[in-house]
């Protein structure tokens, strides 16, 4: 994990690499460095943000060069495992995201050859292999080198003698980015767009050669063809326009996030979609996700079996690539906000090898996910730079609700109802933020308790889950999200005055059933917040505070229950000074297993 990039061009490489780099930190970073192409290959690198190390940094000359920051997998975050890696020479350089999965034998093999390492990574065997089979020309050495290798890799290589960059990829994300006598490679888009926007996906097994006014793509030593795309976004949207942190203004793009999606999605009076995965006598459904995007899946779960008729599971991908599956007649739904989840991707190759179709829900124009799916919804969160995915949550949810709505063979004035409040959703959520100095205040109850229970039931228990995993990425506070009802089959031990319960009460059948979690809950000493609907006036009686949620059918409760719930997550983190939009130990885009 972490984010790679690369440029070449006339200007000085260092502030440009480094430029990039801090817009790849969402990725994870532990420790970072660059390499500067001159007469030699000058490199600096640390165990620190890229920020201290743009700080400390010595002035390296040269106008190529390439700059990683890593996510520690083999090896603590330390100076010696920072990228970039060298050879033994000191003449080849390479940054590396993914897993060697066959690094130990090849250091063993290659250290029996005379090779010498310095530090504990997988990837340093690169280097050393590209050193190997050097005879002059870099691509050739790099294509050579990666037949020796097994696992996943975004890299980039460059060697002294040759003004080129060297690029392959294999299951980690890796783009090209033409520039005007520049060019460049990275990660991501986000890190290159100040320069420019127009990209190049490479696809795995692809290895590509840039010079400053040069771009060739091979396959096996044949060049390939890949199409150029221009990127819409603009620079200001991946910047904080004015927030404190990237979450916050995330929550707040939520509105027009709805609305964006919704535009292009719903026609006058029916959502109109035509799915392959929906089509050809599909009788179940199976939906694969990880972490938030897990939630939304299961959202999508209650949304379908409630208006398509059929059985639906949701599952982790992460689990699915483990066990056993019955496939037969099922429709396959990919949900992930990067496209770039190794689990994610790793389920939807299953799913294909067995011939199923499989819909990818993603945030990322070309992503991997995109790729390998028969078929895409691209939802229109725009970039989400912080960690904690908020309003990439939200699109994924009205990819789903449209999907489902175009397929429901409910009753037709049912179905118009539906349609009406789901274009009034964007004005409901508005309404949740605008409540925001209120679920402040419960915010700063919140922080100082160590250890918070999120319930709900039905369709808002996968809220509650989504709510405690918030809680507990941003703030640091042991958070679990639980199904209410399953709250006295042991949770209960846990409760008193020091275990605060946040309960998702939604106007639907499982009303009743709350109120009595609540009488339960609060017998046994725990304080209760509630988020109840304008009007709700028996909670008012029960909760020792409330939240209160502008009214909306309760298949929609979920849209404005979680907003709030990222909204008490964001303040109670900020309130423990927590660095929320980066948290410890984790990464935007989790691109290994
Ligand atoms: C949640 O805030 C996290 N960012 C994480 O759980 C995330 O949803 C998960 O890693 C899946 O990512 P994806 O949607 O990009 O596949």
């Amino acid at each position: 994990m972490g984010g790679i990039v690369g440029y070449i061009g006339d200007k000085q490489a260092q502030p440009i690499l480094l430029d990039c780099l801090v817009k790849l930190e969402y990725r994870g970073s532990d420790s970072c460095g660059i390499a500067v192409l001159d007469n030699s290959i000058d490199l600096y690198k640390d165990a620190v943000r890229v920020r201290e190390l743009a700080k400390v940094a010595p002035q390296l000359s040269g106008t190529a060069g390439i700059g990683h920051t890593r996510l520690a997998t083999h090896g603590e975050p330390s100076k010696a495992n920072a990228h970039p890696h060298l050879d033994c020479s000191g003449n080849i350089a390479v940054i590396h995201n993914g897993v060697i999965n066959n690094s130990q034998r090849l250091k063993q093999q290659l250290t029996a050859e005379g090779h010498h390492f310095v530090s504990e990574t997988d990837t340093e065997v690169i280097p050393h292999l590209i050193e190997k089979y050097y005879d002059g020309n870099l691509e050739e050495a790099v294509e050579a080198a990666l037949r020796d290798v097994d696992g996943s890799y975004a890299i980039i290589a460059l060697t002294v003698g040759e003004p080129k960059l060297v690029t392959a990829k294999k299951d980690s994300p890796l783009i090209i980015g033409i520039g005007d006598r520049e060019n460049f490679i990275a990660s991501d888009v986000p890190a290159i767009l100040d320069y420019t926007n127009r990209v190049i996906y490479l696809e795995d097994g692809d290895i590509g050669v840039i010079t400053k006014d040069s771009m060739r793509i091979s396959r096996g030593g044949t060049e390939v063809n890949r199409k150029q795309h221009l990127i819409s976004w603009s620079v200001e949207e991946a910047q904080k326009a004015g927030y404190e942190h990237f979450m916050l203004k995330e929550i707040h793009e939520e509105p027009r996030v709805i609305r964006d999606t919704l535009v292009g999605w719903v026609s006058e009076d029916k959502p109109a979609v035509d799915l392959a995965v929906m089509r050809g006598g599909i009788e179940s459904m199976l939906i694969l996700a990880c972490g938030t995007s897990y939630h939304a899946a299961l959202i999508g779960k209650y949304v379908m079996e409630e208006l398509l008729s059929i059985p639906v599971r949701a599952e982790f991908a992460s689990e699915f690539n483990y066990y056993g599956q019955t496939l037969a007649r099922t429709g396959a739904i990919a949900i992930t906000q990067s496209g770039e989840t190794a689990d994610t991707l790793k389920a939807m190759k299953k799913l294909k090898d067995v011939g199923c179709q499989v819909l990818a829900i993603t945030n990322v124009v070309g992503s991997a996910a995109s790729r390998i799916a028969d078929q895409t919804i691209y939802t229109r969160a725009g970039s989400e730079a912080s960690v904690a995915a908020t309003k990439s949550f939200m699109a994924q949810l009205m990819a789903l609700y449209w999907l489902v709505m175009s397929y429901s063979k409910i009753d037709a004035r049912r179905l118009a109802d539906l349609i009406m409040e789901l274009r009034q959703l964007p004005e409901k959520v508005q309404q949740v933020l605008d409540n925001e100095t209120k679920i402040l205040e419960y915010a700063k109850y919140v922080s100082r308790y160590e250890c918070v229970f999120f319930i709900g039931r039905g369709i808002n228990f996968p809220v509650a889950l989504e709510g405690a995993l918030k809680l507990k990425e941003t703030s640091y506070i042991h958070a679990e999200g639980y199904a209410a009802g399953e709250m006295k089959h042991g949770p209960f031990a846990l409760l008193g005055s020091d275990t605060p319960i946040v309960a998702i009460v939604a106007q639907d059948n499982t009303y009743e059933a709350m109120l009595t979690n609540i009488k339960e809950i609060k017998a046994r000493g725990a304080p209760v917040i509630a988020l109840a609907e304008e009007g709700d006036e028996a909670i008012g009686e029960l909760a020792d505070s409330i939240i209160t949620l502008p009214r909306v059918d309760a298949i929609f409760s979920p849209v404005v229950n979680v907003v709030a719930l990222q909204l008490l997550a964001y303040y109670t983190a900020r309130q423990r000074g927590c660095p929320i939009d980066f948290p410890r130990n984790l990464a935007k885009s989790v691109t290994v297993e």
